[in-house]
């Protein structure tokens, strides 16, 4: 059995949803559903009897035993974080809360029921610690791409509490031998992903005739992947990473902002045409984010030459398939998109006019 955090959200519950289309292993779901958690994502593992799910904060220390000590868990997948930047430059508490504390008490029930195995479930015992490239800071246009040993420079709220994570994770290692790994991936796309980041938004906004926010002059530079090569390079990492390293995960595959939402206009212009006009028409430039962060860039060749992993999608590819699948699911979108995700949308954009 592995224990997966966050598995509601969008990278957890693609991989969860991936993980039993490989595998018999049960997995245990632990997931809070914030605002970012569905648990209608998981439909088709509703009457699975091997998918455990289980609505727990994970700053609950007492639910947290309870989960490790009844399942007993070979493996900790941690995916569960709040994890929208322009959120945490509204409200920093909550990114403090759930990625700072609530990963210090996963780490610590992690550890309470990795000190009750015996040596060879000691040795065999994974955390896995899924967290971004954005801890390393922002890159100029002449920089080399993130390594693994680029120092940490956290710009915003969310990639500060993320970079703690981390730490911690690295200590209770280095401190107490725990066996864990962590991966540092760039920015993700795909099926699922809540409607307030780039991609979706665009999407959404384009079919409903509204304006497609573009921050400042649209040059920021994201490395983008798609989500399902994401689930196969933590699969890859959790069977065989080295114990103790950390893996930079990314897909070759920098663009500026507004390339993205040009090339989606495009794809959707194809596929969804308007009756007069391009989806482009309604690209508008607004106000910046605070502190944004102007290039991504991941070296991910650790990752290949250890392990022999790449991604299997192009941008081209990955984002047909996303439009797609955002054409196909717009009732996914609606049920999403609630009155809270509403207000959302008014505290952010409404200042940015
Ligand atoms: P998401 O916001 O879509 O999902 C987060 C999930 O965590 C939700 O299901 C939410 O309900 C759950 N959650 C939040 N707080 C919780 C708590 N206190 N207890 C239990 N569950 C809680 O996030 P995502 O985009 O799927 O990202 C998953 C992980 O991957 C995060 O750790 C994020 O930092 C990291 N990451 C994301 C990207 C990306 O592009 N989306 C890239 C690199 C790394
Ligand atoms: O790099 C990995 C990170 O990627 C993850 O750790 C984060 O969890 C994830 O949210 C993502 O962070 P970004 O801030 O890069 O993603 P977002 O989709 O919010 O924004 C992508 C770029 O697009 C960024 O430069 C800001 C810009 N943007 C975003 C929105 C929502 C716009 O221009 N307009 C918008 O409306």
């Amino acid at each position: 059995m592995i224990l997966v955090t966050g598995g509601a959200g969008f990278i957890g519950a693609n991989f969860v949803l991936d993980w039993f289309r490989q595998s018999d292993e049960p997995v245990v779901n632990v997931d809070k559903l914030t605002y970012a958690g569905n648990y209608g994502t998981l439909k088709p593992l509703h009457d699975n009897p091997r998918h455990v799910f289980a609505r727990v904060d994970i700053c609950d220390r007492t639910a947290l035993d309870t989960l490790f000590a009844e399942h007993r868990p070979r493996a900790v997948l941690h995916f569960a974080a709040e994890s929208h930047v322009d959120r945490s430059i509204h409200g920093p508490a909550d990114f403090v809360q759930t990625n700072v504390i609530g990963t210090f008490t996963l780490l610590e029930a992690a550890r309470q029921h990795w000190s009750t195995l015996d040596a060879a479930g000691q040795a065999a015992f994974r955390f896995l610690h899924v967290s971004t490239d954005e801890v390393f800071g922002s890159l100029s246009a002449a920089d080399q791409p993130f390594s693994e040993t680029t120092p940490y420079a956290p710009n915003s709220p969310y990639s500060a509490s993320k970079a703690g994570s981390d730490h911690l994770v690295r200590a209770w290692h280095h401190t107490y031998g725990m066996p864990t790994l962590t991966t540092n991936c760039s920015n993700n796309y795909g099926p699922y992903q809540f409607p307030e980041k780039l991609i979706p938004l665009m999407i959404a906004n384009a079919l409903a005739g509204e304006p497609l926010p573009v921050y400042g002059d649209g040059q920021n530079v994201r490395d983008w992947l798609y989500v399902g090569d994401h689930c196969s390079a933590i699969r890859e990492v959790l069977a065989r990473g080295r114990v103790g390293e950390t893996y930079n995960v990314g897909g070759w595959n920098e663009k500026k902002n507004l390339e993205v939402v040009h090339t989606l206009c495009d794809l959707l212009d194809q596929s969804r045409p308007k009756a007069a006009g391009s989806y482009r028409d309604q690209i508008t430039y607004v106000k910046d984010r605070p502190g944004h962060d102007r290039r991504y860039a991941i070296d991910a060749r650790k990752l290949e030459r250890e392990l022999g992993w790449k991604p299997a999608e192009t941008f081209e590819t990955g984002l047909a398939k996303t439009v797609r699948w955002y054409l196909d699911n717009q009732h996914w979108v609606d049920e999403v998109a609630s009155g809270d995700y509403r207000k959302w949308v008014e505290t952010n954009y409404a200042r940015r006019a």
